[in-house]
């Protein structure tokens, strides 16, 4: 099946978002330790860049990573969703700041922003990169977005199709005869 990919956001402009990002949330932290919590595999090139920026504001950052798939039609408020990889750092008493690539339909940043609560931290943030809000189940909004874009499948920046595309330096829209975010299918992060 033939793919096509239209340019979105050019570097520029994400760097451009991510420093403002910086800014708002070494005001919001100002002088606390935080953990910083990041989703595989999409934000990882994105966390990469504000992580490094928010340490050279001085932050005081430490980090760890998790894993999630979503299972079924994400259409339907019946998507589940499923850890794959945990965190290893104990978050009793930590404030955490959690980072994921993408807001959908929020089902996968609610699940693990509970998790991590369940998990002792005192205050968990989030933070996206993009969020699509026409394709929301549920009523949640991430503390900071970088973009808020229509419904369309993004790829590039580390968000991928199949595991391609992640290395963009971009993002980019990706036409396909079917939209995969309409599939019903096991779909990991
Ligand atoms: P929600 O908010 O629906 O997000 O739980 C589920 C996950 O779906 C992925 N997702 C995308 N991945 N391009 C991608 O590469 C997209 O346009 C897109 N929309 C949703 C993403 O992994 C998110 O965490």
């Amino acid at each position: 099946m033939p793919e096509t990919l239209t340019p979105l956001i050019p570097e520029l402009e994400i760097r451009w978002r991510t420093s403002q990002m910086t800014h708002r949330i070494v005001r919001d932290y100002k002088d606390q330790a935080v953990i910083v919590v990041i989703v595989l595999k999409g934000a990882f090139i994105f966390a990469a860049d504000l992580t490094r920026r928010l340490a050279e504001q001085g932050l005081r950052l430490r980090l760890d990573f998790l894993r999630a798939a979503s299972y079924g039609d994400s259409d339907l408020s019946s998507g589940k969703v499923s850890l794959q990889l945990d965190v290893s750092l104990p978050l009793v008493n930590q404030k955490v700041l959690l980072i994921d690539d993408i807001i959908d339909t929020g089902l996968t940043l609610s699940f693990l922003a509970q998790h991590l609560k369940r998990k002792g931290a005192t205050e968990v943030k989030t933070c996206v990169l993009l969020d699509k809000p026409a394709r929301r189940l549920i009523d949640f909004k991430p503390d900071y977005i970088g973009f808020s874009i229509p419904d369309v499948f993004v790829v590039g920046y580390g968000l991928d199709f199949a595991e391609e595309h992640r290395c963009l330096s971009g993002l980019a829209i990706l036409h396909k005869e079917q939209n995969p975010c309409h599939q019903s299918q096991s779909m990991s992060k």
